[in-house]
């Protein structure tokens, strides 16, 4: 494989400033709507970051709104697995990337730099990377393959040098983070070995503060001051800024909430000021867009927050002193086969396993990263956030199966138990990544075991939920091979 003509310099440098813009889902809110609205007030975005959706909605949307600048958002290309190359359909994953991103002419395609698939385990929100070098380099060496093959597909379709640019985005904690360098270093050590641009979420930046950093930092300025000295600002191509909210799990709000990255709530004063502080980084040379995320967002509140964002004079600033002095990279190869990947697909496989509570961080292997770990975090992530998720979260259980789920409650049968079930083994990724599938797979199999009785109807069930679910996410789109 030749990298070696590519380099973040080259492929930023043909990307035009977006400007101040929106990261949106296409139907909550509707997208269209959203847009009128906005447009009918005077306060059109300059640009749209759409999240992954059947191309026939992306391709719906391009049509509906010709000349505004659209990128985009993927999903389920988990470039932190040690096995990605070797044990996932990551070709079909960067496929789907590639024909979303025509579909719609974006020119980066941005992902979490986090997962929800390891070790053969599946999430249905993401879980950060573990911070390490091995890890870093990891992630480096996917990123690097999944920008090739992008290259390599528009290049194949007659358009060499319109594939999209890989951001990765710092990602958020959801109370507690493994590891060791700083998530700055970690992004540092990524940048040295790859070819990607980076997204700065300002939000999520406030996370590592909260569950990671703040007993070295008494404020999160404090943080961010130390964090933008090392992490690799001359790679940042986009910000994002969202709201941070409770969990629906958590009952009340304690001295320092347990705040967590979520779109849906309010955007608040602290993170307008780390905006700007980020912004003021002379650091920022590549800067192309500044979005508000607005994902299962109300309109009004978009609207008011939007022009709170496109009235910050920090903003217009940080995005005209942009694209001076990116450098170029060497591009690194990565052997993927040898016994320090090994180590780090256990260490995934054993993280995977202690975050949903089947094995003991003390014993596992993962107690050498353990140092610092907010304890009361794991548990909490373990005992609220993950049953929620498994139970509610991208298809509610309870409301999708109410009879099935009404008699396993009179035997006794509890969310803890689906839990202890969904992670007690692990599984071979073979299908692209679909929560809402998976979670319908182990439900049977679940049923199968605790409730034999309830077998048919659950099939039978899940059956019609699956229908509906490929009508609705209907890829018709010509499959790439997987060569
Ligand atoms: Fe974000």
């Amino acid at each position: 494989m030749d990298l070696s003509g590519k380099s973040f310099a080259a492929q930023a440098a043909r990307i035009p400033v977006q400007g101040i813009g929106l990261s949106v889902d296409v139907f909550s809110p509707d997208l269209l709507d959203l847009h009128w609205t906005l447009e009918r007030i005077g306060s059109p975005p300059d640009y749209l970051e759409i999240f992954k959706a059947p191309t026939r909605e992306l391709t719906r949307v391009r049509a509906a709104l010709p000349g505004l600048p659209l990128t985009y958002h993927a999903e389920g290309l988990w470039l932190l697995d040690p096995a990605m190359r070797s044990a996932t359909p990551w070709r079909q994953a960067v496929d789907t990337i590639a024909r979303h991103t025509e579909a719609i002419g974006a020119g980066w395609a941005n992902h979490e730099c986090a997962g929800k698939q390891f070790g053969g385990y599946s999430f249905g929100t993401y879980l950060p990377p573990l911070l390490t070098d091995a890890a870093a380099k990891t992630v480096a060496a996917n990123v690097a393959l999944a920008q090739a093959r992008l290259d390599e597909w528009f290049a194949r379709k007659g358009r060499p040098g319109f594939a999209p640019l890989v951001l990765l985005e710092l990602p958020p904690l959801t109370y507690f983070g493994f590891g060791d360098p700083s998530v700055a270093e970690f992004f540092a050590r990524i940048a040295e070995q790859a070819p990607c641009g980076l997204v700065l979420d300002v939000g999520h930046l406030w996370t590592h503060w909260r569950y990671c950093e703040r007993r070295r930092f008494r404020s999160p300025e404090a943080f961010a001051v130390d964090f933008l000295a090392t992490f690799p600002l001359e790679r940042v191509v986009q910000i994002h800024l969202a709201g941070l909210g409770l969990h629906e799990n958590e009952e009340s709000a304690a001295r320092l909430p347990c705040l967590i990255d979520k779109h849906d709530e309010p955007v608040p004063d602290v993170l307008f000021d780390l905006l700007r502080q980020v912004l003021a980084h002379a650091g920022l040379t590549a800067l192309k867009g500044i979005a508000l995320e607005v994902d299962t967002k109300a309109i009004p509140v978009i609207v008011d927050e939007f022009a709170l964002l496109r009235n910050e004079p920090a903003c217009r600033r940080a995005l005209r002193r942009t694209s001076r002095g990116a450098a170029s990279f060497p591009v690194a190869t990565h052997d993927s086969s040898g016994p320090a990947t090994q180590r780090l697909a256990d260490l995934y496989s054993a993280y995977a396993r202690v975050v949903s509570g089947q094995d003991v961080l003390g014993e596992s292997a993962l107690a050498s990263l353990a140092e610092g770990v907010d304890a009361e975090g794991l548990h909490r992530y373990g005992t609220r956030y993950l049953p929620h998720e498994l139970l509610r979260w991208g298809g509610d259980i309870v409301e999708l199966f109410p009879s099935i789920w009404k008699s396993l409650e009179k035997q006794g049968v509890t969310v803890m138990d689906f839990v202890r079930f969904w992670f007690r083994q692990s599984r071979p990724v073979i299908e692209q990544y679909d929560f809402f599938y998976i979670k319908l797979d182990r439900w049977v199999e679940f049923i199968g075991e605790v409730s034999p009785d309830l077998l048919e109807q659950v099939r039978r069930e899940t059956d019609a939920l699956r229908a509906l679910h490929a009508e609705l996410n209907d890829e018709s789109a010509v499959q790439e091979s997987p060569a």
